[in-house]
Order: C-alpha cells, then sequence, then structure tokens
C-alpha cells in the first residue's frame, strides 16, 4: 500500500530535465572579476544617490537590533572605492535559498540579506554553511502573511541599505494535504506564500532596486519545470492550469470562493504548480512593464531537480528515502544543493546573463541556456490578469 502510494508519488513529482533546447554557452560563475569591481566608480554617482547615501548612513546607527547592518563600505571622498553587492534572498534558511547565499559569500563581492521566517534557524544555517558573518545578515520575513513582508520592507528600507538585486526563491509544497491552509490573510498557502508575499515584496522593493548604482541591477523569481506543460514532467498529473482564475479573484479564500486559482477543487501539489506559473508570468509582467524604464533585468530560472531538500518535507517518508535516487539514476534530472546554489549563483551575479525577461535552465554540461516556457506559462494576457488580481489582493490597487 505504502510502495503503491509511493509510486504514484513518484510519478506525480518526476521533475525530468526539460528539453535541452540551448546551447552550451560559456557561463563562468561569479563573472564579475575583482578587477572589473575595481573598474567601477561608485563616487559619480548623482547628488540625488550621495544625499540618498548620506540619510542612510545616518540611519545605520540606529538600524533594527535583530538585523545588526555593518556598514559594509565607506568611500573617502573623490576616491574610488569597491562596495559588495546587496542581495536579498528570500528562503535562505535550506536548500536552494541556502546554497545560493553560501555561494554569493563565499566571493567576498555580495553581503545576503536571508530573508527568512525562523531567524535562528537562519543564523544556524548560515554558521553550519561556514558563512563569514561580515557577508550575511538575517532578517525576519514570513510570506505567508502581508503584514510581516511590509514590516521587512520598512525595516530594510530603514537599515540603509542599497539594493541591488532581489532573488524570490522561499516557497512551501503541501502535495499531500487534504484541505487547504491558509496565510494570515486567508489566502491559500501555497498561492499565497509562493506568489503573492513575493508580488507584494517585489513591488514594494521595487524603488530600491531602481535606486540602485550597482553595474546590474535583477529581480529574479524562482519557477519550475513542474509549472511549464510543455515538458514531460510539467504533464504529470495534476497539471498546472489557471483557468480562467475565478479562484483567484475571489482571493481564494475557501470559503465564498474555491482555494483554487481555477475555481476547481483543492489539490496541493497543483496549488504548487499554480503559483509557480504565477511566478514565471509575474517575472514576464515586471519585465514588460519595467525593464525598458529601469534597466533592472528580470529573470526566472528552473535550477534542476534538488530532490534532497526541504521543499518535500510534507511528503510521506518512502517517497523522501527514494526520491533522490530515483532523479539520480533514473530521469538523471538531480542536481545537488550546492550545484543548484551555483546556478542561481549565476543569475545573480554572472554578466553573461543580463537579459531581461528570460527563464534559465541548464543542460547536462551544466551549461545555461535560455529555456522556452510554456504555452500558459507564456501567455501575455494572463500574465496581466494575474498582476491585476494580485495587485487587488495584496492591497496595491
Ligand atoms: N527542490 C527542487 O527540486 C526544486 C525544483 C524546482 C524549483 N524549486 C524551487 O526552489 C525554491 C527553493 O526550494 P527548495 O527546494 O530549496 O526548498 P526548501 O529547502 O524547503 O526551501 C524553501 C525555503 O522557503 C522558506 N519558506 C517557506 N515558507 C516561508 C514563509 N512563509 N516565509 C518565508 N520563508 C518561507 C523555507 O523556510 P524554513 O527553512 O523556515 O522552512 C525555506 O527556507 C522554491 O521556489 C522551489 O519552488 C525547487
Amino acid at each position: 500500500m505504502a510502495l503503491q502510494a509511493t509510486s504514484f508519488s513518484l510519478h506525480n513529482l518526476v521533475n525530468l530535465p526539460a528539453k535541452t533546447a540551448g546551447s552550451s554557452m560559456d557561463s563562468g560563475l561569479f563573472g564579475v572579476s575583482l578587477s572589473d569591481h575595481r573598474k567601477l566608480d561608485f563616487t559619480s554617482s548623482s547628488s540625488r544617490t550621495k544625499m540618498e547615501f548620506t540619510r542612510r548612513r545616518a540611519f545605520r546607527t540606529q538600524a533594527v537590533a535583530t538585523t545588526a547592518p555593518a556598514v559594509i563600505w565607506t568611500a573617502p571622498e573623490g576616491k574610488k572605492t569597491l562596495r559588495k553587492g546587496s542581495v536579498i534572498i528570500t528562503g535562505a534558511s535550506s536548500g536552494l535559498g541556502l546554497a545560493t547565499a553560501k555561494a554569493l559569500s563565499e566571493t567576498g563581492k555580495w553581503h545576503v540579506i536571508m530573508a527568512c521566517r525562523d531567524f535562528l534557524k537562519a543564523e544556524r544555517a548560515a554558521k553550519s554553511a561556514g558563512m563569514s558573518k561580515e557577508n550575511y545578515t538575517v532578517m525576519h520575513l514570513d510570506l505567508s502573511s502581508l503584514e510581516s513582508v511590509r514590516q521587512f520592507v520598512r525595516n530594510f528600507k530603514q537599515s540603509g541599505r542599497p539594493l541591488d538585486v532581489l532573488v524570490c526563491n522561499a516557497a512551501v509544497y503541501q502535495p499531500t494535504a487534504k484541505e487547504p491552509t491558509f496565510t494570515a490573510d486567508g489566502i491559500e498557502l501555497s498561492v499565497g506564500t509562493n506568489h503573492l508575499g513575493h508580488f507584494l515584496l517585489s513591488r514594494l522593493l521595487l524603488d530600491d532596486l531602481k535606486q540602485s548604482d550597482y553595474p546590474s541591477k535583477r529581480l529574479i523569481i524562482v519557477g519550475s519545470i513542474t509549472g511549464n506543460t510543455n515538458t514531460l514532467a510539467g504533464n504529470v498529473p495534476p497539471k498546472a492550469n489557471l483557468g480562467d482564475m475565478r479562484g483567484l479573484a475571489g482571493g481564494l479564500n475557501g470559503l465564498n470562493s474555491s482555494a483554487m486559482i481555477d475555481g476547481g477543487d483543492f489539490d496541493g501539489a497543483k496549488a504548487y504548480k499554480d503559483s509557480k506559473v504565477c511566478n514565471m508570468l509575474t517575472m514576464q509582467e515586471f519585465h514588460r512593464r519595467y525593464h525598458e524604464e529601469t534597466g533592472i533585468t528580470f529573470a526566472s530560472l528552473y535550477p534542476g531537480c534538488i530532490a534532497t531538500t526541504g521543499l518535500f518535507r510534507e511528503h510521506i517518508p518512502l517517497f523522501r528515502l527514494l526520491f533522490p535516487p530515483f532523479q539520480k539514476f533514473i530521469t538523471k534530472g538531480y542536481v545537488s544543493e550546492e550545484e543548484s546554489g551555483k546556478r542561481l549563483a549565476q543569475v545573480v551575479s554572472d554578466p553573461s546573463l543580463t537579459k531581461s525577461g528570460v527563464y534559465w535552465s541548464w543542460n547536462k554540461d551544466s551549461a545555461s541556456f535560455e529555456n522556452q516556457l510554456s504555452e500558459e506559462a507564456s501567455d501575455v494576457a494572463k500574465a496581466r490578469k494575474v498582476w491585476e488580481i494580485s495587485e487587488k489582493l495584496v492591497g496595491l490597487a
């Protein structure tokens, strides 16, 4: 019985690699070399930026105690200087987020703001990953509460740090849930956390990204193959499908509207896949609305099947036991947490990955390529509709 359940679940969750449509392209990991950084002249910023930074420095001494931001660089007037890139990564307390935080912090060129719901867990994770104190700050963020998102943004702005890259990585996945659970705001948990929490966060931090004087500013929203029905994995039932979005428009509250975006019966695996479609649509809508005006690079990615992460924590134990070897030896879609972290770190920092509106994937040689999104995940009208409904649900419209 258990085995039956497991093989069904394995079938349900095969994260087969996407068709490797892309060419191998040289994508050196943390492409911005130290010498490149040294060429930067941050003192040539506009006076508005200088005033802004002066204001921010004044804040530093009284910044929120828990975040304990350190002054990571000071620029003697009139001299060329080097500053670290400043990147927020949500859900950096485990899996892909932690591996990315580690990869970036190890370069010494990035200060990582680990935006996590469990402060202690994140501190311990950073410590056990060997991350050096001066390369990261933990800040509290619970994406399943819109007020927590707003509070995080207030704290971040108060900290005075610049924002160069925002990585929307955190996610919950409830494949065995029989009934929906809800966010603090009464929204189905998977879509509420993975999509709406990140939607509000990105919108509220967009101005900070705009103001960044870093050579390349980026907003990255982690996607997934499972939301793309143009792949084998994306065709494993239950398939992602937003339908006419009547459930989303109704607030996903499970009372006077369905807890599912398409208005159907609750299915935890589908809710996750639908949330990933929203992630990928949102990235493209950001690109269409803001790339030209702001120069921000908007990107999404499928990092590979990281079968060992906490994402599968709610699955039955036998599934968790068999899924990693199944991915390693049968589908060959497996990537280690370390490798996935290097991939996402590339999307954060590699100068060759600055194209906006792209969904990145990696081929068998770990070379990045621009992947094709499914028809639904690249539907312009659906992207606009997701955006407009989401604005209302998070209180921005
Ligand atoms: N694993 C895969 O094979 C795979 C494949 C494709 C895409 N992805 C994507 O990769 C991303 C990371 O997943 P993962 O595999 O690394 O899983 P993971 O280890 O479970 O990481 C998820 C992170 O999200 C955090 N999180 C969950 N709910 C949150 C909330 N309400 N507020 C703030 N943070 C919250 C978790 O915090 P706690 O540590 O406190 O639980 C954890 O740090 C997700 O976007 C996922 O969709 C994963």
